[in-house]
């Protein structure tokens, strides 16, 4: 592929090459060895329209350590202030030949529109509540690393599906991976139509998290709702939150995760997010880094051989 905007159209074996790759890179990663060649002569562009910390720091730091060039726009400072359309600012950097771009966009679908306008490599860092692939593909390396496989598991995602991106994503790849997944939360905050993705909706956190192997907690995106459901924190903990008492639902060996940024005491319990033994959350920001290595590096491949055959570029 030449670009990275969802795990809607990935194949299974397209997901364990990079998940492969992703792992080679944590080991090299832990054993300290920072620099590599693979995106060497190559510019790399973060353009990030909506704020993050996670995902713009491991696609810069993951873009130096394989040798690209690393520009970070800032986009508070740009023109689109000026009126500048999203596509205008594209092909404005397009004319700088840049060869990746990691672009994360609050509406659903853009990141896909500036990729239909640039020659280079896009990758989605996240657009509206569309998808967040290399949050999907972290969080599978994570799962397969702590559970030894991405398969015939039982995993629940829980809080304000309706909201996320990263929740769309790891519906998708889990289930074209096998697994059983289990969307869990109140009516308001799990998508209309959930029931038709090939997923079990549960209204009851106890219910949802029995037997299950992963538990994966969301924030709740107020940024999102458009005053439509504010739920007081201290109901939705009482209710929703995860702590050691619905824990204890799950299966003993079951993994907590949370892609960040989390909310201490509104989805997910402090003490339970620090612990060690269950909660794979710090694991989750290092695979970022892999992960996103792996992602530009397998595009970076693609993008080489078609340059060196331009008949075969679409
Ligand atoms: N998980 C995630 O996308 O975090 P950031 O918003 O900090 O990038």
């Amino acid at each position: 592929a030449r670009h990275l905007l969802g795990i809607e159209h990935l194949a299974p074996n397209e997901i364990t090459l990079l998940l492969d790759l992703a792992d080679r890179y944590v080991d090299l990663n832990r054993r300290d060895v920072k620099h590599d060649t693979a995106l060497t002569g190559l510019t790399q562009i973060n353009m990030f329209f909506e704020a993050s910390t996670r995902t713009q720091a491991s696609f810069e730091l993951a873009g130096k350590r394989l040798g690209a060039d690393v520009m970070n726009m800032n986009m508070q400072g740009s023109s689109l202030k000026k009126g500048e359309t999203l596509i205008d600012t594209a092909m404005t950097l397009n004319a700088m030949h840049p060869d990746l771009l990691v672009v994360r966009h609050p509406s659903s679908g853009a990141v896909a529109l500036l990729a239909q306008k640039v020659n280079c490599a896009v990758l989605n860092a996240g657009d509206g509540r569309h998808e967040h692939p290399t949050q999907a593909l972290l969080d599978a390396l994570t799962i397969r690393r702590a559970k030894g496989r991405l398969h015939r598991l039982t995993v629940a995602i829980c809080g304000d599906v309706a909201h996320s991106r990263v929740a769309r994503s790891n519906i998708w790849l889990l289930g074209k991976m096998e697994n059983r997944v289990r969307l869990v939360g109140p009516p308001t905050l799990l998508p209309a139509g959930a029931a038709d993705w090939g997923v079990e909706v549960c209204y009851d956190m106890r219910e949802g998290l029995r037997d299950a192997d992963v538990v994966m907690m969301l924030r709740l995106q107020r940024e999102r709702m458009d005053g439509a459901f504010i739920p007081s924190e201290r109901e939705y903990f009482h209710r929703f939150g995860l702590d050691a008492e619905k824990l204890a639902h799950a299966k003993d060996d079951a993994i907590v995760m949370h892609p960040g940024p989390m909310n201490r005491g509104v989805e997910i319990d402090g003490t339970l997010a620090d612990d060690i033994n269950r909660s794979v959350i710090q694991d989750q920001v290092e695979m970022g880094v892999a992960v996103r290595m792996a992602a530009m590096d397998l595009l970076a491949r693609n993008l080489r051989a078609a340059r060196s055959s331009p008949e075969v570029m679409v």
